[in-house]
């Protein structure tokens, strides 16, 4: 006879505090957003503000920053997303703008860099559909265009839409397809880098 013995795992209660976090990166992918400089040159801002829905992507940046003044005056981007093993090329521009003069407030731990391509060692790549050129080592490169632009209290919420999205072959399963056990994501988690551990699961609605 077969006996099925199965365990319920009691769940102890969780204690809970309030806090005052003084930031609230809970922890989503980084982009490198290519943007399109007054010269004909492309900018790269890394971020961490962004998530998607459909064929549209929403990004949050800070005033004063060059990734936003070019998309307020160009309308285009490119949406890069790098591998979690490139977090140290990602790391290299977090002390740079390309905004010169250095916003004042940035100007005590940011520096001025007109080519942040060389400063983190990626390689530039023609878009099809916008000016701002691609990131050749991101997996994931998704042209896209300014369609929503709000403001906020020091910054603005961006919402753009994807026209057109290259990717490694590495890390597609198929046409429409992107293979998640190929994608391994950069995580910002509190201001520290992280990749994906092992897969748990999936939803009733994935296809691969
Ligand atoms: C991993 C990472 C994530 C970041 N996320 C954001 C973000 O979501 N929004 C933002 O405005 N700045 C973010 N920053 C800060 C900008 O990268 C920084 O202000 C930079 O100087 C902007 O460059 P730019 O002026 O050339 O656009 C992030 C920086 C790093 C390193």
């Amino acid at each position: 006879m077969l006996v099925e013995v199965i365990t319920i795992k009691k769940q102890t209660k969780p204690v809970i505090q309030v806090i005052q976090p003084k930031i609230l990166y809970f922890g989503t992918p980084v982009v490198l957003l290519s943007t399109w400089n007054e010269d004909g040159t492309t900018n790269l801002t890394p971020m961490s503000s962004a998530w998607a829905l459909g064929n549209r992507i929403v990004l949050g940046l800070g005033e004063g920053g060059k990734g936003l003044a070019n998309l307020r005056r160009c309308g285009e981007c490119v949406v890069n997303l790098p591998d979690a093993s490139q977090w140290r090329h990602v790391e290299k521009l977090a002390r740079l703008t390309g905004a010169n003069p250095v916003p004042s407030y940035k100007q005590e731990l940011y520096r001025f860099e007109r080519d942040k391509f060389s400063a983190a060692g990626f390689t530039p790549l023609d878009s099809d559909v916008v000016q701002p050129q691609r990131v050749e080592e991101c997996p994931l490169q998704i042209e896209a265009k300014v369609v929503h632009l709000q403001e906020s209290e020091g910054f603005a919420i961006v919402e753009v839409e994807a026209k057109k999205v290259h990717a490694h072959e590495a890390i597609v399963w198929s046409e429409r397809h992107v293979n998640p056990s190929a994608w391994n994501p950069l995580i910002y988690s509190f201001r520290h880098y992280f990749g994906l551990d092992q897969e748990l699961g999936k939803t009733f609605k994935s296809e691969t």
